[in-house]
């Protein structure tokens, strides 16, 4: 069974505003949706197979069904044998990810879609792209197969294919671009709990994400070097995990209610945290010194880099110009921008 409507689903980028890391172990943290989008649009065909099209990774692949399927069932075993990324191919992810929900719902279905993906996620950044693409990815699959769009499934099914190309991910990039808004993310017990509230202006204005680049280590690098470190140290990894779960849910109230200078002070010990555990680079160390220095503050959201690129830094700033001005002065070569935090999560795009 499958529809014949053409079906357009998208969600949100997502980041760190504390947690990242020690998530994995079990520490709490705090996520908050960006308003930069994956939309993903199902066309049905006249013959059965599924052909995926992505413009940003400027790639196409035509497969039947059970090739998708294959490909599925081929990376859980390598997967399962190496908890390492086993999406090498470009789309690999992607095909990955509707056989992810293929199986799931594990229905026939009847005629085959072309899937384009058109993303406003940078890839490597820490914004959660990967998460984008397997949380629409899904919720396409569904909405073509006649199922209704149940967030906790679609979230289930992303984080199948999430562990394909991360290893050992938490789930909070999968659960906050499918929720949306601000929320508090524990892994075990899995606790997704939206704060439902929108973070008041007085803060939000002055962020400003700046783009280091894309980190010469992947996401399961990173997590596989913090892992290391707890073997070898798990003192300094444990006691430090303390810390930053105390931060985070101090956190929470602070972001409720816009205490400016709390929020600073939470934000900058929080970064500290992350540096003791070597996944921030000295280039970012670099701007984010600088950005103190003029009164404000800047930590990386996600796994962070270990040498050049530490991708998006999230800086914020009383006002919010004077990190501006320090961008085009001193690091005219990085982009920086802002976006609106906080927005929704997966939906349905009505055409
Ligand atoms: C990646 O966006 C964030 C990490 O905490 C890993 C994870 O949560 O899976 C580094």
């Amino acid at each position: 069974m499958s529809t014949t409507e053409k079906i357009t689903v998208s969600a949100p980028a997502k980041l760190f505003l504390l947690g990242e890391h020690f998530v994995v172990y079990g520490a709490p943290a705090l996520l908050t949706s960006v308003g930069l989008r994956n939309r993903v649009t199902l066309t049905p065909r006249t013959d059965t197979n599924i052909q995926i099209v992505s413009s940003k990774l400027n790639a196409d692949l035509t497969l039947t069904q059970d090739e998708i399927l294959k490909k599925r069932d081929l990376a859980e075993v390598e997967w399962t044998n190496t908890h390492a990324d086993v999406t090498s191919e470009p789309l690999d992810y992607a095909v990955i990810s509707i056989g992810e929900a293929m199986k799931y719902y594990g229905k026939n279905l009847t005629s085959g879609f072309d899937v384009e993906i058109n993303s406003d996620v940078p890839v490597g950044a820490g914004l959660g792209s990967s998460a984008t693409t397997s949380v629409t990815l899904a919720a396409a699959v569904a909405l073509f197969l006649g199922e209704k769009l149940d967030p906790e499934i679609i979230n289930n099914i992303a984080y199948e294919a999430e562990k394909r190309r991360h290893g050992n991910p938490s789930g909070a990039d999968n659960s906050t671009v499918t929720y949306g808004g601000v929320i508090r993310f524990v892994r075990d017990p899995k606790t997704i709990e939206p704060l439902g509230i929108n973070i008041p202006q007085e803060l939000a204005r002055n962020f400003v994400l700046i783009d280091t680049g894309k980190p010469h280590e992947s996401t399961g690098e990173m997590v596989a070097m913090v892992r290391t470190l707890r073997e070898q140290n798990p003192d300094l990894v444990n006691s430090t995990s303390r810390r930053q779960a105390d931060l985070v849910e101090s956190l929470i109230p602070v972001v409720k209610t816009a205490q400016i200078a709390n929020f600073m002070e939470i934000i900058k010990a929080g970064e500290k945290n992350l540096e003791s555990i070597g996944v921030v680079s000295d280039s970012s160390l670099e701007i984010i010194r600088a950005i103190e220095n003029l009164g404000g503050v800047a930590k990386i959201c996600g796994a962070g880099g270990k040498t050049g690129p530490t991708g998006i830094l999230l800086a914020y700033h009383p006002e919010r110009v004077r990190v501006e001005e320090l961008m085009r002065k001193s690091y005219p070569k990085l982009h920086f921008f802002t976006a609106p935090l906080g927005v929704e999560g997966l939906r349905q795009e009505i055409a």
